[in-house]
């Protein structure tokens, strides 16, 4: 049996019924969070191993995640991985196929009603002499993603800041958002939602809020794709948990209990893992239309294992 068991029972029949109607609702402020929140501190791959098995059917002794299961995540940077590379960042190449890897490993463990999103921002690697190498991020998820089988679902682009505002700093000012299904399907995310032909009211471009921190997710982007999971599985009422093997302080953890969703994160720096067992999620009403969604640090919430 895998393991995405959040310590108790009780019903979750009516969690994930929100609609976009309530996520996109009337003037109102919101910590919703009737969603459960476990984080574990370990390496992502053992945290992904804990708790994926192998499947029952027999023509498929892929591990995988248990059903009702999506994860949504921020890899880490090419400068966060230095420590599990002796000391130094790996190359662009390298870090490349280390994105490859790890999109594969999660697209390829993904259930039949589960969909994997990925919020990456690319990076220019600069070298001693001044040059640098660009990292597409989206490239190199895609490619994962469909090494092991997995389509890609759509693909939505995330602002820093207003179009035509000139690029500063060394690294581009939009983030990608890509979900993709895994080898095993996820039909429900492929259907039109109303016959629109995209998911249901996420806006193309998304224009990001405040972070809790510098590598931080933005907390609207991850509300609407916390949302937009939500809305787009209710039809079969099926995804009840959000995964992240990444969840540094806890971003999209508060941002899945926000729309009733359980949540299980992971992050191998036990400081982060402290802050995501407290992240609360509030959404308000943007003027003008649209949402936000502010982050707040409460008191240690719910059953931390
Ligand atoms: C881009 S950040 C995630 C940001 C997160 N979504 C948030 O809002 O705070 C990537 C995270 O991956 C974590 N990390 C890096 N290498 C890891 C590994 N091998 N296993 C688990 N976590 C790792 C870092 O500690 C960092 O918090």
């Amino acid at each position: 049996m895998a393991r995405v068991s959040l310590g108790v029972t009780r019903s979750l029949g009516t969690r994930n019924r929100i609609s976009m109607a309530h996520a996109e609702g009337a003037p109102q402020n919101s910590t919703d969070s009737s969603g459960r929140r476990v984080v574990e501190t370990q390496d992502w791959l053992a945290f992904m191993n804990a708790h994926t098995s192998a499947p029952a059917s027999s023509e498929d002794d892929r591990p995988v995640l248990p059903a009702h299961t999506c994860v949504v995540t921020s890899a880490p940077d090419v400068s966060e991985l230095s420590a599990s590379n002796g000391g130094r960042a790996p190359s662009p190449e390298a870090y490349g196929e280390w994105l490859e890897s790890m999109a594969s490993t999660v697209v390829s463990r993904l259930p039949e009603d589960g969909v994997a999103v990925f919020y990456q921002t690319d990076v220019r690697v600069v070298y001693n002499d001044d040059s640098f190498s660009y990292v597409d991020k989206s490239y190199h998820v895609i490619a994962g993603a469909r090494a092991a089988g997995g389509k890609v679902v759509w693909h939505r682009i995330a602002l820093k800041s207003a179009p035509g505002t000139p690029s500063t700093g060394m690294n581009p000012m939009y983030t990608h958002v890509v979900c993709c299904s895994g080898p095993r399907g996820a039909p429900s995310f492929h259907q039109r939602p109303n016959g629109l032909g995209g998911p249901a009211q996420m806006p193309d471009v998304l224009t990001r809020g405040p972070c809790e921190w510098k590598r931080g997710t933005d907390p609207v982007v991850a509300y609407y794709i916390c949302a937009y999971i939500a809305a787009q599985a209710a039809p079969c009422a099926t995804t009840r948990t959000i995964v992240d093997p990444f969840c540094g302080t806890g971003c999209i953890l508060a941002c899945a209990n926000l729309v009733g969703l359980d949540a299980l994160g992971n992050d191998y720096s036990p400081k982060r893992c402290k802050v995501a067992r407290t992240l609360v999620a509030t959404r308000t009403s943007r003027e003008g239309g649209g949402v936000d969604v502010t982050l707040s640090r409460e008191e240690p919430r719910n059953l931390i294992v």
